[in-house]
């Protein structure tokens, strides 16, 4: 998730059972002009393996010539982004703009699985609109391209993030006898017990978690241990407050003080999320400029609630 699946959030991820880890979307025409900050966020650590590296653009050239860079990387594999819903990305055929023109979505992916040598999966959602094409009726074409895996959100470009994920279509795909790579669902997931049910009802080979991971790396692990049949543990305030701790930090040495404050207040609210009169200290954290008083504030929170 852009701004948020960055370097420092996907080692925690990891640390706390993620399978499988992308970064944040990457826009092609940016790498192409080696601009930094999409440089940097291909950056990943051999701990974050088995890593994607996800791509988005509309232009054909423009997602051909970045691969170049993309696989000097050396991530385990490219995702190309066909869903992100956002004006300034779908609204110009990126995304999951891309949707309201399906031919060119298989054309682009071929050309792309055809030049890569890594192995290419593809991020999409279950249709443009409720009255266009849905993925039940081109997931095999997908498939065809030659990608290794297909994830897929069960929200429509047009639904953006309102109403519910549809996982039906999701399994429609899943259990298409002629689909043989993996599927991975998404959407709404946001505890351990809605990810066994969802893998249970509709036959998943896996599960992306987006906005419920933020600020709570510990849904992957409350995952691994409901498929393995544990209960969940409880987290105290003090490893909350610990991690929250570790993960700015981390987030300092990678992108700079400034950066870092201001991209972390978007975690706060889960880190912390269920605590009593809160309210004081959330405030205080996402109205603090500098890591010193970050810290602090995180102390304070620490001292209050145990
Ligand atoms: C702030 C934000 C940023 C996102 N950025 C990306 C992205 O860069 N790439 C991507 O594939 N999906 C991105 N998504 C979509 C999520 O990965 C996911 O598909 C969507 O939120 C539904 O899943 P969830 O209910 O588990 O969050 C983003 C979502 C949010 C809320």
């Amino acid at each position: 998730m852009d701004d948020i699946t960055d370097y420092s959030f996907r080692e925690l991820c990891k640390e706390f059972g993620a399978d499988l880890l992308i970064t944040e979307f990457i826009a092609s025409e940016a790498l192409n002009r080696d601009a930094e900050k999409s440089i940097r966020k291909m950056r990943f650590s051999n701990n974050q393996r088995p890593i994607g590296i996800q791509i988005f653009g509309a232009d054909e050239d423009e997602l051909l010539c970045c691969l170049d860079v993309v696989e000097q990387a050396e991530p385990d594999f490219i995702d190309i982004n066909w869903g992100c819903p956002v004006r300034k990305v779908a609204g110009r055929g990126a995304g999951s703009g891309i949707l309201q023109d399906v031919p060119k979505m298989l054309r682009i992916t071929t050309s792309i699985v055809k030049k890569a040598t890594l192995p290419v999966t593809v991020k999409t959602r279950i249709a443009y609109s409720s009255d266009s094409m849905v993925v039940t009726d081109f997931a095999e074409a997908l498939q065809d391209t030659g990608i290794s895996a297909l994830s897929i959100h069960g929200r429509t470009k047009t639904q953006m993030y309102s109403g519910n994920a549809e996982w039906t279509l999701i399994g429609q795909v899943k259990s298409n006898p002629r689909i043989h790579i993996p599927i991975f669902g998404n959407g709404d997931i946001v505890c351990a017990s809605q990810a066994v049910e969802s893998k249970r009802r509709y036959g998943v080979d896996g599960i992306l978690i987006g906005r419920g991971a933020i600020g709570n790396p510990w849904i992957f692990e409350q995952c691994q241990r409901a498929f393995a049949g544990e209960p969940e543990r409880e987290i105290s305030v003090a490893e909350r407050v610990d991690v929250c701790r570790r993960h700015l930090q981390m987030a300092i040495d990678f992108k700079g003080e400034r950066t870092a404050i201001f991209e972390m207040r978007k975690h706060y609210g889960n880190y912390f999320r269920g605590l009593y009169n809160f309210k004081p200290f959330r405030q205080a954290l996402v109205a603090t400029p500098t890591a010193e008083a970050t810290y602090a504030v995180l102390d304070r929170i620490k001292e209050h609630y145990i």
